[in-house]
This record gives C-alpha cells, structure tokens and sequence, in this order.
C-alpha cells in the first residue's frame, strides 16, 4: 500500500516552518551590504519591485505545483510535466544537495562564535583568527588536514539536523520551527533595539538609509535586487514545493504566501537596522566614517567585522552570543528545509522509508561535509560552489520552470484557478504575465550576464581551473541529475499517489 502522504498539523505550523526556511543567513548577513553597496534607501525601489513582479508570483508558483500535485519536486513536476518536468525537479534537487553540504558548515562556524562570543578568544585579529586559527585555510585549497575545532561543531550541526528531519514532519520539522522561529525573532529584536542605543548607532542608520537615486540607473542594482529577493525567499530550489506538498487539501494559499513573503522582507529590513546600527558604533569607536569600513557583508561581516565590533562593545558577550545565536537558528531552520527537498524526493522516487532516506543519503552527505569543511580546504571550495549554485543554478532553475510550467506545459490557468480557490487573495491574470513573461525575461537576462560574467572575470580571484573544476563542475552534475534520473525507473507508479482531486 502506499503510505499516505505527511501533513502539517495546521496553517501555523506551515508558515512558520516556510518562515524559517525563507529567514536565513541571506537575511542577516547579505540583504544589509547589498542594499547599502546598491543605493542605500533608494535601493528598497527596486527590492519592492522584485518582489511584487516576481518574489511573490514565483513563491506561488512554487506553492501551486507543490500543492495541486501533492509531492517531492520531481514527483510533483513530473505529473505536471512528464520527463521533462522531472528532470527540472531532478536539477532542483541537485542545488539542494550542493546548497546543505555548505550550509551545514557555516551553521557549525555560527555555533562555534556563539561559544567564543563568552571568552572573546578570537583576540584584536579578528580575520586572521578566523581563517588562520580557526579554519586553518591552506594556501592550496586541495591539503585535506582535518581541523577539529570545526569538525567537532559540524559533526553535531549534522546529526541535530538529521534527527529533525528523522522524526518527520510534524514532530520534527514543524516543532524545530514552531520552537526556533519565536526563539529567533525575539532573540533578534533585542539585539537590535539594544544596537540602536549605541553610540554612533544613528549615523549607520543614515549610511544605510541615505537614498542615492543615480543607482537606479545602474542595471546591476536591478539585478542585485532580483538576486536579492530570488535567494531571500528561497523560490525555484524545491523548497516550497515541498512544504506546500503537505499542506491540507483546503488551504489558503496566497494569504499564507503573503505573509510569508512580507514576514521575510520584514526581518530583512529589521537586520539591516540592526547591522549598521552596530556598524556605526564601530565607525564611532575608531573614529572613521561608515564608508571607510571594510567587511559588510556575507563571511566577511559575521565572522571578522562582528567578532571585532563584540570585542570593543560594553556588554559584547551577550550582543555577539545573540548575533551568533540567531546566526545558528536562522542557518538551522532553512538547513532543514534544503535537506527535506533531498529526502522526500529520495523516498517518492525510490519507495524509501524516512528514516533509511535520512540516515542513509543524509548520512553521505555529512561525510562529504566533513571532508570538505572539516578540513583545511575549506574556505574556497564554499566560496565558489555558493556563487555557482546560487547565482547561477537557481536562476536557470526559475527560468526553466517558467518556461516548462506556463509554456510548455501551459498550466498558467489550471494553476491560478487552484491557487484562488480557497484563497483569500485571488489571482488572475496579472499573476500569469509577470510568470510567464516578466520573470522569464528579467531572469532569463541575468543569468546570461552572470555566466558571461563568470567567464570573463572568473571569480574573486581564484585559478581558472579550480573555477571549471569546483564552480562549473558543480554545475554540470546537476545537469547530469537532471538527465539520468528521470531514466531510472520509480519504486512506486507515480500516477498511483494519492493526488488531491
Ligand atoms: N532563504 C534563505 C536566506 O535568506 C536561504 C536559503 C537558501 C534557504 C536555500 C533555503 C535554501 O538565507
Ligand atoms: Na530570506
């Protein structure tokens, strides 16, 4: 018999697990630098813009395949669109395994500054603790010597995982996120409102929010806002596809959607208040102005900037075991939604139980982590398959299901029709165009910008060949995912899933 499919106890439970995924490391430490590097307060123009032509719709979208037909991303696109939707499911599925296997690794860093954050023991050199002493980076990204002071935390960041992800959806996924996702706004609040009485808290704020109107000239600030969005809500990688595949027969949809969407650029602004709030105080301390700052965004701001800014603060232990904290929490709750994407797929396809699924392909994965984070290659190898999986894998993504949904397949009606049946926000045929038309083309212009780009330039520096070998490499056995297991046959006949009528 097939087993009936898992269900989230209730709309809460579902949207604060979709929050959790979609409230990540991209929120706190990458939506701060880009606005401030793309115009400050103008930049919100064009972030608004993004997520109301194609955030929100393509979060829909995800919402309705995932929904209408009730499975994993290659269970669900296949039934939508035969081979050729499975195989799209399939590549999906491939970012998502590329994604964890990093993921996991600056959970684990996160957790590990948590526990620094009480002893300060990364001293006056933040960055040179933090690739020397602590991640022992070698000169040449191939010497695999284990690092235990990172293995240790990434080996607990794994089976905590794990052990979520085993005990299912409800008393797994769904009570970590009805648990973290509290636990981390409250946590978050604090530090910010703490930040803003710093001194100099108010000249970051004006850095931040200083609109420059010339950037909107600038296509590359569209574009920043459109990557911007696309990672923040963590649309086109089979995520919410999932989520909303054990969402309740009769569901509101877009009204979860909205407030998922609107919850997510919420903490975002929150984080960019905090951010250079605390990045004033620190301009204030060493007596320069916010633009001679270095380290703003990404690695560079969590894990450098921030260890020394706790060092010099008045009650530092507690500001940066909070910043950490909710570093780990946010990391955390989208960790579990990337890896759920891999194992309900891997049990749809392959008749697998949960708990083999997760132990088995789960337990792969960690090794593989291990042995590219927990030793000294580190650094590199995260750095480039984070740029390639995320600015170039999720967009063709996103372009391939826009074109595959609402061209080939032509399901934009059936899909808005399902969307707005029980919903309260309806949508039509605005919802089809910006879809089917608008993303495709903005999203199809950006992905042959950055691969142009990646050509030309390479990336941040490293040998052209470790590019082909780590970057595109990864790309290409997504594409060889996408085309191989389609042709393997399913344990269970897919068109005898139970499928809501
Ligand atoms: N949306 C998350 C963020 O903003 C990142 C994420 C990426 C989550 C991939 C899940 C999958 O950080
Ligand atoms: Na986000």
């Amino acid at each position: 018999a097939v087993p009936q499919r898992e269900q989230w106890t209730g709309q809460v439970g579902f949207i604060l697990s979709a929050l959790g995924s979609a409230v990540g490391l991209g929120n706190i430490w990458r939506f701060p630098g880009v606005a401030y590097e793309s115009g400050g307060g103008a930049f919100l123009i064009p972030y608004v813009v993004a997520l109301i032509t194609a955030g929100i719709p393509i979060l829909f979208l995800d919402y309705a395949i995932g929904h209408r037909f009730r499975g994993s991303v290659p269970l669900a696109l296949k039934r939508l669109g035969g081979k050729l939707g499975e195989g799209l499911g399939w590549f999906q599925v491939a970012i998502c395994v590329f994604i964890s296997i990093y993921y996991t690794a600056v959970l684990a860093w996160s957790s590990s500054y948590f526990v620094f954050s009480f002893d300060l023991r990364w001293g006056d050199d933040t960055a040179g603790f933090f690739t020397g002493d602590y991640l022992q980076t070698a000169a040449s990204p191939f010497t695999l010597d284990f690092v235990p002071a990172v293995m240790i935390p990434l080996a607990i960041a794994w089976i905590v995982t794990l052990g979520i992800l085993a005990a299912g959806v409800v008393k797994g996924i769904q009570r970590a996120n009805i648990i973290f996702i509290p636990l981390l706004i409250v946590g978050f609040l604090i530090l910010v409102v703490y930040a803003l009485t710093l001194p100099g808290a108010m000249d970051g704020l004006n850095a931040f929010f200083t609109p420059d109107f010339a950037a909107l000239a600038d296509p590359n600030v569209w574009i920043a806002a459109y990557g911007q969005i696309f990672f923040s809500l963590s649309v086109a990688f089979g995520i919410m596809i999932t989520y909303s595949s054990y969402r309740r027969r009769r569901s509101n949809m877009t009204g979860a959607g909205l407030v998922v969407a609107f919850g997510n650029s919420s903490f975002e602004l929150l984080a960019g208040i905090g951010v250079f709030a605390t990045l004033g105080f620190f301009a204030f301390q060493q007596g320069v102005g916010i633009a001679e700052l270095e380290g703003l965004t990404g690695v560079g701001l969590s894990f450098m900037t921030f260890p020394a800014i706790v060092s010099q603060m008045p009650g530092g232990a507690w500001f940066g075991a909070l910043f950490f904290g909710s570093l780990t929490l946010a990391g955390l709750t989208s960790l579990i939604s990337i890896l759920e994407v891999v194992i309900a797929s891997l049990r749809d396809k392959f008749g697998w139980t949960r708990r083999n699924a997760v132990l088995g392909f789960g337990g792969i994965l960690a090794v593989i982590s291990l042995v590219l984070f927990g030793t000294t290659s580190g650094l590199t190898a995260l750095d480039t398959i984070d740029a390639w999986s995320n600015q170039l894998g999720i967009v063709a993504s996103a372009v391939g299901m826009t074109i595959v949904v609402m061209w080939v397949r032509r399901k934009g009606p059936e899909l808005a029709r399902h969307l707005s049946a029980v919903s309260t926000f309806k949508v039509g045929i605005l919802w089809q165009i910006f879809t089917s038309v608008l993303a495709p083309l903005v999203l199809g212009y950006m992905l042959i910008a950055k691969i142009v780009d990646f050509l030309q330039n390479g990336y941040e520096g490293y040998d052209t060949w470790y590019l082909w070998a780590a970057g595109w490499g990864s790309l290409l056995i997504m594409l060889v995912a996408a085309f191989v297991l389609p042709q393997l046959r399913w344990r269970h006949d897919p068109e005898k899933f139970e499928v809501w009528p």
